[in-house]
């Protein structure tokens, strides 16, 4: 079981950090975009991003990062590349949002680096913790894993083709092991992260994040 949430409204006017996070196709930019709908709605202040990308700096930075040969990059290179990105995204985006108060929705955050380098690199894993407790030092308030089988969404994300196909041709195998990766950073971090079921209609996923995230919403803000 989940241990009780830590109310982010205890640190009034600090905003909200929400990631999304889970396999490729599982979900996340569709749901980032009906929870930012959502809370807009409601009346919050909110800012929907993404990684690699989010601030002008790093949006520059994920086009070297997706396109391409799958071996452009070393893993090692790869990573220097995604915790640039990240420092201008948290630098440009993530922190000046918050310090207005924004929820700030990022599509995917760290822990994609640290599942995907650990499924592919493990040998890596301490490089990425370094890295970021030096140069990024942050983690979100509340990170949701939309978590579903790698088959379905892996049909999911080749049926879009979106030409950002770096990354998505790395096999059923390896989505597996990155499932597994993204429940494990879940069971390690009870107190930020919340798994979701992927494996339903649009509307059912978006309600169980809607409520996971209420908790975490400024105290008698509507939801
Ligand atoms: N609950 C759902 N049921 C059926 N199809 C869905 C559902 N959610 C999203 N989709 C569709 O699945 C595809 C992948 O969704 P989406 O792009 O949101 O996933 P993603 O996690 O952001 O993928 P990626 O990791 O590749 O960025 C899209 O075509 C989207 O319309
Ligand atoms: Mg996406």
């Amino acid at each position: 079981m989940p241990r009780p949430v830590s109310p982010v409204h205890a640190r009034p006017g600090a905003g909200l950090f929400v990631s999304l996070e889970g396999i490729d196709g599982s979900g996340k930019s569709t749901q980032a975009g009906r929870l930012a709908q959502a809370l807009v709605a409601a009346g919050h202040d909110v800012i929907q991003t993404r990684e690699p990308g989010g601030s002008p700096g790093a949006e520059d930075i994920r086009r070297l990062l997706v396109s391409g040969a799958p071996d452009r990059w070393s893993a090692e290179t790869e990573i220097l590349l995604f915790t640039a990105a990240r420092r201008d995204h948290l630098e440009k985006t993530i922190l000046p949002g918050l310090a207005r108060g924004a929820v700030v929705i990022t599509d995917r955050f760290a822990d994609s680096t640290r599942v995907y380098q650990g499924c592919a690199r493990a040998d890596l894993r301490q490089t990425v913790d370094a890295l970021h407790d030096r140069l990024i030092g942050r983690d979100p308030d509340l990170t949701l894993i939309i978590d579903m089988d790698p088959h379905t969404a892996l049909t999911r994300g080749l049926a879009r083709q979106s030409g950002e196909d770096r990354f998505e041709e790395r096999g059923l195998a390896f989505q597996t092991a990155l499932r597994d990766g993204f429940l494990a950073l879940a069971r390690a971090n009870p107190q930020r992260c919340r798994v979701i079921d992927g494996m339903r209609a649009e509307a059912a996923v978006a309600a169980d994040i809607l409520a996971a995230i209420t908790p975490f919403l400024p105290q008698g803000s509507p939801a």
